[in-house]
This record gives structure tokens, sequence and C-alpha cells, in this order.
């Protein structure tokens, strides 16, 4: 098939676009390169600087390559600056997106696999978290994405779109050919975070909150590596059908706490990474982990690289060669 990739030079668009090429996909990258970096998107693509909210190029891009389908990342994922930028969020994530829809359905491409978050159920009251839980998002990232959620399952009774919503717990981890990483600036997400700390760029990592109702009082999280993300996204891809609009939780469904996230950054960079606590970070969920079964029976998905370790390990190789990140 040919895939449009959007956000396809972002960390989990490079790795699935990677994915998509080596399965003998044609890719198309759509992509402002604002977050992304024109070295992730994989060589054999055709790259397209565009933004969602260009309309005349996202329309030129569908009238230019014939799409059977399209894997849907780009957006903003700072659940802080969401809270202070609200407009540009729901700008970007939602009107981007509607933009995308609205031309997939001009030209009859009725297959889409959107990035949902586990962000949709903001602080749930149990875990591990089901698909059926409520869908209550505590932050304006989190409603951006259950909004486009709604709004597929608009469109595949009006339009008759297929698709299938990932709602991914913490993407981490990088490609286990040491091709792709994860580069954002700032970063701020804890695994990179951390790292960080060992490639003498940051003199310790500060834990926020460790007066939370978790075993070691820090806050509990599903790591999961954007490879097995990756090969969710192909089997979502191959089972999408016209008119029905799906949701998936993809996480390993195991929690690590923030204390265990470093240890095990210690132990696989040999480093002794000093922290210091630090207060909760504002609209931090105690504990989130999936419940996988569903995709588990659904698509025959399940999570090969799952010991919080082995995440890390991959994320130290790439770093360690990469420190400075990707060079374009
Ligand atoms: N943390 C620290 N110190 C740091 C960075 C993070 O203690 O320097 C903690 C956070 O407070 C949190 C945990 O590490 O408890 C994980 O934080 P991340 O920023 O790595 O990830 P989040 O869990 O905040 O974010 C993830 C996804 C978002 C999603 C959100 C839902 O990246 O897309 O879960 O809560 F919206």
């Amino acid at each position: 098939m040919r895939i449009l990739v959007t956000g396809g030079a972002g960390y989990v668009g490079s790795h699935c676009a990677k994915l998509l090429v080596e399965r003998g996909h044609e890719v198309v990258v759509y992509d402002n390169l604002q977050q992304g970096h024109r070295d992730a998107a994989p060589p054999d693509a055709t790259l397209i600087r565009g933004d969602l909210l260009d309309r005349d190029r996202l329309r030129q891009t569908f009238e230019d390559h014939a799409i059977d389908g399209v894997m849907h990342f780009a957006a903003l994922l700072n659940v802080n600056e969401s809270i202070s930028q609200p407009q540009r969020y729901y700008e970007n994530n939602v009107l981007g997106s509607l933009n995308l829809i609205g031309e997939m359905i001009r030209k009859k491409v009725h297959r889409l696999v959107w990035s949902s978050s586990c962000a949709v159920y903001g602080s749930p009251s149990s875990v591990p978290i089901t698909e059926d839980m409520p869908k209550q998002p505590i932050s304006p990232y989190g409603r951006t994405k259950w909004t486009v959620e709604m709004a597929l399952r608009d469109f595949s009774q009006n339009g008759g779109l297929g698709s299938i919503s990932l709602r991914y717990f913490n993407a981490c981890g990088a490609a286990s050919d040491g091709t792709l990483g994860e580069d954002r600036d700032p970063e701020y997400h804890l695994i990179p975070v951390v790292l960080q700390v060992p490639l003498g760029q940051r003199e310790k990592v500060f834990i926020f909150g460790t007066d939370y109702p978790t075993p070691d009082g820090t806050a509990v999280r599903d790591y999961i590596h954007v490879e097995d993300l990756a090969s969710a996204h192909l089997l979502a891809l191959e089972a999408i059908q016209d008119g029905q609009a799906l949701a998936f939780n993809v996480g390993t469904g195991q929690g690590y706490s923030v204390r265990e996230v470093i240890e095990a950054a210690r132990r696989v960079s040999g480093h002794a990474i000093p922290a210091e606590q630090a207060e909760r970070r504002e609209g931090d969920p105690p504990e989130l982990y999936a419940d996988n079964s569903l995709i588990r029976e659904q698509l025959g998905w399940h999570p090969e690289i799952t010991d919080i370790s082995d995440i890390i390990a991959s994320a130290w190789r790439w770093h360690e060669k990469n420190p400075e990140g990707y060079e374009d």
C-alpha cells in the first residue's frame, strides 16, 4: 500500500515509517519539521515538508500521490504547554486532523490509524485501564486526542471512514538497529531526561512527587517500546474496515515507578545518576498502566520488549552514539 505518514519525521512516526518501508509499503512522509527531523524520515520515503493547517499543500499531496491509507502522528504533545496554549493545541491537533480527514474523504481514502493517548482517561479511578473506562481527560492535550477519537466515530458513519485509534501509554526506547531514537528540544520525558545525566548534559534528575499512593511514593507509568508501538500500527492498518471506528490501548500492561526507572538507568549506564525529590508536576496522575487484552485478542499484537532495563538499554545505545541528537 502507499501510506501517508503525517509526523513521519517525529519520534513514533519515524519508527512506524521505517517498519512500513521494511514491510514493502510505499511511504509518503508529511511533516512540518518543527519537531521532526529530516534525518529521521526513512531514506526510501518521499518527504514532503508541510503543515496540516496548510490545506492547499495537503490537498496537493493527495493529488500527487495515490494514497491508500494514512497513519496520523502529526500533533503537539506537551501536556503542560497545552494548558497555557490551548488554542495552538486545538488548532494543530483537532483542526489539523479535520483537514486531513476532509482530504481523505474527498479522495475516498478510508483507512486511518490515529495516535491517541492514555491521556484520554485522565486520572482513572483504578488500574489497569480498560478501553471502556470513562474518558475524562484532565488537560487540553488529552481533550484534543479524545475530540479526534469522537470525530472519527462520527465520520465512520457519515463518511464510511475506517479508523483505529491507538491509545499509547509512555512511548520510549529506540530502534534496535541504532538508526532512530528520541530527540526533542527541550526534553521533558522521564527516560531521555534521566539519560542526560550519564551523558554529562545534566547534573541530576528531579523526581516529581514522592508522596503518591504507590508502593514507593513515586508515579507509576506503563513504558511501551517504540518498536512495539510500530508493530501495533502495522496490525491496526491491516485490520481497519470501512465504516468502523475502533480504539485500543497500547501498553505492556506493567507499571514501573519513577524510582524504578532511575534505578534501571543506573544499572544500564553504570552511572550513579543523582536524584532529588521535588514537588509533584501539575496534572500528573499517580498511576497509569494498560489492560492490553483487547488489542492482544483482536489484533493478535503483543509487546516484545517489556523489561524496563532492556527498554532503557535501547534508548541508551542511541543517546550514547548521538548525544546531540540528529544532525538535521
Ligand atoms: N518525571 C519526573 N522527572 C522528570 C520527568 C518526568 O519525575 O524529570 C515523572 C513525571 O512526573 C511522571 C513520569 O516521570 O510521573 C513520566 O513522565 P513523562 O513526562 O515521561 O510522561 P507522562 O507520563 O507525563 O506523559 C505521558 C505521555 C503523554 C500523555 C501522558 C498522560 O507522554 O503523551 O502520559 O498522563 F499525555
